[in-house]
């Protein structure tokens, strides 16, 4: 590839090109490929949110937003968190934005100056600690471990990853790619460590309703005084299957309303405003649709479970939350050239764990919101690979 190096800053040249897009590059679409690389359900939006947009659009609503969002929006956030995790939030705490990854992005410029650190629990979904680096922060991994089958979070390492440059705590809960889950006693340590260090908490709950045994995970904002440095992200893409939609939305401290505000009129001078109607939708009338959806995916994920049981070369822990089964494959030294192999050869798209960070590598995640048919045929053209 060609590059410009006088014109293009050294940090972003020295970006990464993201590595589950790697694999999908020139594959997307291709005949007879299983494509389970992307966290993204194989269901299309419902229609009753397509309808919404779709009213939106003949009735005008065509216009640029407000920053924060269109009021009617605001209000329907308000009550959804009223509903899902009973807390009365001011209106003044919510930014709309233009996806979760805008989200990410805005509170990130929002908050990390060059050289200040960012603790990150990992392996986490790319885009986040990328995020940290375009600013010119530090990522310093806290690394989940895996044993006796489950995923856990060693507090104290956490704890002692801070220093007097650590800006924020960047906690993904259910997590991407590994669907750990925190606990509510982590939560709560956790809180009162950042908040007697001043740290911020920036916590991505856009996993936070694909929850198989119970109707939501803890969240931070269930607990945190308005006043806490608490950023919780969150998403219509995956709950309300809204990925190409790019919509999602930032709880904050009141303070935070108006440079949020800033932020979202340089970056993209509001979110688009027919596409704020669909998620007026989404959140009033879509819990039935999430809890159909929660259903649908516990089989998917049983199914998985149960297939790669059975594969010998395997490792898993199967996930309480999210949509993915990230598992350890013994003996691959090179979990993107194996990725790459079995896209070429076996005909199914899966990411590789290194795209996750280092502790990714020897792991492969493959998302299972698609239908059981195609599940049950990726698994068989895997066995070969993974027996
Ligand atoms: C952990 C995590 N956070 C945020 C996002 C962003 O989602 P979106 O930008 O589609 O709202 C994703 C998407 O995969 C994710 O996995």
């Amino acid at each position: 590839m060609s590059r410009m190096p006088a014109q293009v800053r050294d940090l972003i040249m020295e970006l990464p090109d993201s590595k589950i897009r790697e694999v999908s590059l020139n594959s997307i679409g291709k005949p007879g490929l299983i494509a389970l690389w992307f966290g993204e359900s194989d269901e299309e939006t419902p229609e009753f949110i397509r309808d919404a947009a779709k009213a939106a659009l003949d009735g005008g609503e065509t216009f640029y937003s407000p920053n924060s969002g269109i009021e009617p929006l605001r209000a329907e956030i308000r009550n959804y968190m009223g509903r899902v995790y009973g807390r009365d939030l001011d209106l003044n705490r919510f930014t709309v934005t233009a996806s979760g990854m805008n989200a990410i992005m805005l509170s990130f410029q929002a908050l990390v100056d060059p050289g200040d650190n960012v603790l990150v629990v990992s392996p986490v979904w790319p885009n986040c600690s990328e995020t940290i680096r375009i600013m010119g922060g530090e990522i310093r991994p806290v690394v989940l471990d895996e044993r006796d089958g489950a995923w856990s979070l060693d507090l104290q390492k956490l704890f002692d990853a801070a220093d007097e440059k650590t800006k924020a705590l960047f906690i993904n809960s259910p997590g991407n790619p590994t669907g750990w889950m925190m606990s509510e006693g982590e939560r709560d340590e956790i809180l009162l460590w950042a908040r007697k260090r001043g740290i911020w908490i920036m916590a991505d709950d856009v996993y936070a309703r694909l929850v198989y045994d119970r109707a939501h995970a803890p969240a931070f904002i269930e607990i945190a005084e308005p006043e806490d440095r608490l950023i919780a992200i969150n998403s219509f893409s995956k709950s309300w299957s809204m990925t190409g939609w790019r919509l999602g939305w930032i709880t904050a401290p009141a303070a935070l309303e108006h440079d949020l505000a800033k932020l979202n009129e340089y970056n993209i001078a509001g979110p688009t405003t027919f596409v704020q109607h669909a998620g007026v939708a989404a959140l009033r009338d879509g819990d039935p649709y999430v809890d159909g959806l929660v259903e649908r995916l516990r089989r998917r994920r049983d199914l998985v479970t149960q297939s790669l049981g059975r594969f010998s070369r395997v490792r898993y822990t199967p996930p309480d939350a999210a949509f993915y089964a990230f598992f350890a494959v013994e003996g691959m030294a090179d979990s993107l050239k194996f990725a790459l192999r079995l896209r070429d050869e076996a005909g199914v798209g899966v990411a590789p764990g290194i795209a996750f960070g280092q502790s990714g590598e020897g792991y492969l995640r493959l998302c299972f919101a698609s239908s059981e048919r195609a599940l049950s045929e990726a698994m068989e053209r895997l066995r070969p690979y993974l027996d």
